[in-house]
């Protein structure tokens, strides 16, 4: 992979806006308990950086899902790959996902979590491509929108590559 990416979102921007989000869900959840549900794998990155900026007690989990294959274009299959470890019933539960495009991986997921019977339910993503959008879902935080462009870095790959980079870019042709 030796693809030249274009720097989008800078590190320090993205460092900034994790800060205000993690206070924004402290501020909502005072008081409370949250369940946060990162999805794998690109959310994570996102995942440890936002719940270093929440001060309410905060316990994790991961879930594993496919929608994509290897290139830019989705394959319009969404699966589990790996689903919790733990019950959520009775919970608030916040997902952390990576991006959120057409909505579609998220819908399927949000019907699914429901079934499980939380106490609550918020997403939260660090982007969002609201011009790709195909199925309507709840978005609760976001970090940046952004135009319909395929990024990589901060957990978002191109074939698994660049999910290490620490800014938001685009890969130029
Ligand atoms: P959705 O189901 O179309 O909303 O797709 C969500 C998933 O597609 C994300 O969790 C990403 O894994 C992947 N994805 C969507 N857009 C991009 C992008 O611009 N770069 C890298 N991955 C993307
Ligand atoms: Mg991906």
């Amino acid at each position: 992979m030796k693809d030249k990416v274009k720097e989008l979102i800078p590190e320090a921007e993205i460092t900034k806006r994790i800060r205000e989000l993690g206070e924004q869900i402290s501020k909502d959840y005072a008081g409370k308990e949250l369940h946060v549900i990162c999805i794998l794998k690109g959310g994570v990155f996102f995942m440890c950086e936002l719940v270093k900026h929440i001060t309410v007690p905060v316990t994790h989990d991961f879930m594993s899902v496919s929608s994509y294959g290897d290139g830019t274009v989705s394959s319009g299959r969404i699966k589990i790959v790996k689903d919790l470890d733990d019950s959520i019933q009775e919970k608030d539960v916040l997902i952390v996902e990576d991006i959120v495009d057409s909505g579609r991986t998220l819908h399927h997921l949000l019907q699914l979590l429901r079934a499980r019977n939380p106490k609550s339910i918020r997403l939260c993503t660090l982007l969002d491509k609201p011009d790709r959008r195909e199925v309507e879902i709840p978005v609760d935080y976001t970090g940046f929108s952004i135009p319909d462009l395929f990024v990589v870095g901060y957990g978002l790959d191109y074939a698994q590559h660049y999910r290490n980079l620490p800014y938001v870019g685009v890969v130029e042709a």
